[in-house]
């Protein structure tokens, strides 16, 4: 495909406000491609912004909610306005919640899935023909070590992650020999604001694991889908994750991944109101 000689090519980072996605794009900055950071809160963008452009990046701010609207064709609008292309697509938008699936918000959950699921995929596959033509770039998808199990008392983020994974190393394979790479991140817990965020903060589990700082995790991300890797997964604990997901039997795991994710003043799931620990807790 031949683009027009003045379109610029960019690495487009969603979820570039924060955490994870905001140390991506400044790792990104550094290889002198202009950067794209999308988010919701305009004076995060604009402080990601800045350490774009310290790193002597150029950056383009776009405030945008993924899950209202057409946002996948805002943003391609933006871009198309800018005179500039997605080269590579970060995909690090993405929130979680904790808490028995019974006693959460329904809306709140769906919300999940519109945006962890749904806007990833909306992008994804908006981006990838026009890279596919050119032969080049590709997609960089934020998972978790929660994609290796399900995950009890935060079933649907769990689940969530588990969607991302399977696409993302799905898609790896079919577009071997085209230039294109899709790397999936599947990082264990990582001190950004998601932790609180999400209530996960407040769970034993989250207590007991290491926290990765989000840069650590954005250089390995980066360097790894540089390297065309299919999956990278940063750290040791995150490892060790993996590898018990994959030898402990469900019948072990899932309960002890439910009381390390419950806390016992938690509702109680059978819709009492009253705490865990004085319902069904305490049979
Ligand atoms: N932190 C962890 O422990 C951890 C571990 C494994 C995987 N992950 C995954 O890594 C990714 C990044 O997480 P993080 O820790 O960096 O989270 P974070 O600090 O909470 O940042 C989330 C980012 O997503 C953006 N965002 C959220 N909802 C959006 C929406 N509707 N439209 C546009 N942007 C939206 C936020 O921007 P605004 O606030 O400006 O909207 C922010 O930039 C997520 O997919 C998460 O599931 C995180």
């Amino acid at each position: 495909m031949t683009l027009h000689s003045d379109v610029r090519m960019a690495v487009v980072v969603v979820g570039a406000s924060r955490g994870i996605g905001r140390a991506i794009a400044k790792v990104a900055a550094t290889q002198g491609t202009p950067v794209v950071l999308v988010g919701r809160s305009p004076e995060a963008l604009a402080a990601a912004a800045t350490d774009v452009r310290q790193q002597g990046g150029d950056a383009f701010a776009l405030e945008l909610d993924l899950v209202v609207g057409d946002a996948t064709a805002r943003l391609q609008d933006f871009l198309t306005t800018n005179g500039l292309a997605c080269d590579v697509l970060v995909n690090s938008a993405g929130y979680g919640l904790r808490g028995a699936a019974t006693t959460l918000p329904l809306d709140d959950q769906l919300g999940i899935i519109d945006l962890n699921i749904r806007a990833l995929s909306d992008l994804t596959l908006h981006f990838l023909p026009g890279m596919v033509a050119r032969g080049r770039g590709g997609v960089l998808n934020l998972a978790s070590v929660a994609s290796f199990t399900p995950g009890p008392n935060m079933a649907v983020y769990y689940a969530s992650k588990s969607f991302v994974r399977s696409f993302s190393e799905a898609l790896h394979q079919e577009l071997r020999g085209t230039g294109v790479t899709i790397t999936c991140v599947a990082p264990g817990p990582v001190a950004t604001e998601f932790l609180e965020r999400s209530g996960a903060n407040r769970a034993p589990l989250f207590k007991i694991l290491p926290k990765l700082s989000s840069e650590y995790v954005a250089k390995r991300a980066w360097n790894g889908f540089k390297s065309r890797r299919r999956l990278v997964v940063p750290g040791a604990s995150a490892k060790l994750a993996m590898l018990a997901a994959a030898l402990i039997p469900h019948a072990i795991m899932l309960p002890l991944i439910s009381r390390l994710q419950r806390r016992s003043s938690d509702p109680c799931p059978c819709g009492s109101g009253k705490q865990y620990r004085k319902c069904c807790g305490a049979r």
